[in-house]
C-alpha cells in the first residue's frame, strides 16, 4: 500500500507491506538512479519470505513519486527516513540499502543510530569517491543535462547487471531499462552531486555495533566482492554473503537467494 508524507522539501512516498504489529520493520533503499521498483521481488515475496516483518520501500527524494530535496548531500537523504519511521510509529528499523542506498544507510547509522536495529548493505562500498570517480560523475551530469537520462541507459545496463542476467534474462534487462529511463533529470543530477560529495565511511565502520548483513553479487563490477569483504572486515557483528550469478543489482537479479539470505539474517541475528 502506498503511503505519503509532506515534508519541508515536498512529498516522500513509499510502499508499505505487512502488519503494523510486525516484530521487525525493514526499510529498503534503492540505488542510483533507481526507484522503489528495484525491490519488486522482495515486495512480491514479503508475506511468504519474511513472516512477521513490515517492509517500507521509499522512492528516494527526486525519484519515483518523491519530490527532490531542497538541501544537498547524502545526509539529507538519510534524514528523510526518520519522519517516515515516525509516521509509521516505528521506533527502530533494519535499514537496508543497495549501493547509493548503502551510502545512505551508513549516513543513517551515523546520524540516527538509536533508530537502527540492524543494517543490510547490498552491493555497496565504504570509501568516498576518488578524484577520477568525481570526474566521471561530472561527465555524467553533463551528459544527462544535455542528452537526457536515456543516454546513460546502455552503459548502465552493461555495468549494473551481471553477465548472467544480461545473457539469460532479457525480460529483466528490459524492466531495468524502463526503470532507468523514468529517472527524472533533476533527481539524477542531485543524487550524482551527493555521490561525489559523500564522506568516507571507512573510519566509522567499527562504530557499527548492530548486526549487519553484507551482501554482494559475484559478478558485481561496480562494487566488487573485495569492497564487501572490506566492509565486513570492518564491522564487528557482520555476516558476508556472496550471491552467485548476480551483478550490482543482486536483489532483483537473484531474488530467491537474496530473500533467503535476508530471512536467515533476520532469524539468526535480529529476532
Ligand atoms: C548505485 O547503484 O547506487 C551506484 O552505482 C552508486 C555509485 O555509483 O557509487
Amino acid at each position: 500500500m502506498e503511503q505519503t508524507l509532506t515534508l519541508s522539501h515536498g512529498t516522500l512516498s513509499w510502499d508499505a507491506f505487512g502488519s503494523r504489529q510486525a516484530a521487525v520493520t525493514i526499510v529498503l533503499l534503492h540505488g542510483f538512479p533507481h526507484d522503489r521498483g528495484l525491490w519488486a521481488s522482495q515486495a512480491a515475496a514479503a508475506a511468504d519470505a519474511f513472516p512477521d516483518v513490515r517492509l517500507l520501500i521509499p522512492d528516494l527524494p527526486g525519484f519515483g513519486r518523491s519530490s527532490p530535496l531542497s538541501i544537498a548531500g547524502m545526509d539529507a537523504y538519510a534524514d528523510v527516513l526518520e519522519p517516515m519511521l515516525d509516521r509509521c510509529e516505528v521506533e527502530q528499523a533494519v535499514i537496508g540499502g543497495l549501493s547509493m542506498g548503502g551510502y545512505i544507510a551508513f549516513a543513517f547509522w551515523r546520524r540516527h543510530a538509536a533508530r537502527t536495529r540492524a543494517l543490510m548493505l547490498f552491493g555497496t562500498k565504504a570509501p568516498a569517491d576518488t578524484e577520477a570517480a568525481r570526474d566521471t560523475r561530472r561527465a555524467l551530469i553533463d551528459t544527462v543535462q544535455r542528452d537526457g537520462v536515456g543516454a546513460l541507459v546502455p552503459g548502465m545496463i552493461s555495468t549494473q547487471l551481471g553477465v548472467t542476467t544480461r545473457r539469460d534474462d532479457p525480460a529483466l534487462v528490459e524492466r531495468i531499462e524502463v526503470m532507468l529511463r523514468r529517472a527524472p533529470v533533476s533527481g539524477v543530477v542531485a543524487a550524482a552531486e551527493a555521490l561525489m560529495g559523500r564522506v568516507d565511511s571507512t573510519p566509522t565502520l567499527d562504530t557499527i555495533s548492530v548486526p549487519t548483513l553484507v551482501l554482494v553479487g559475484d559478478e558485481d563490477t561496480i562494487t566488487p566482492v573485495s569492497d564487501a569483504v572490506s566492509i565486513a572486515a570492518g564491522i564487528p557483528r557482520s555476516r558476508l554473503v556472496t550471491v552467485p550469478g548476480a551483478g550490482h543489482l543482486a536483489p532483483i537479479e537473484q531474488p530467491a537467494v537474496v530473500n533467503a539470505a535476508i530471512a536467515e539474517f533476520l532469524d539468526v541475528s535480529v529476532r
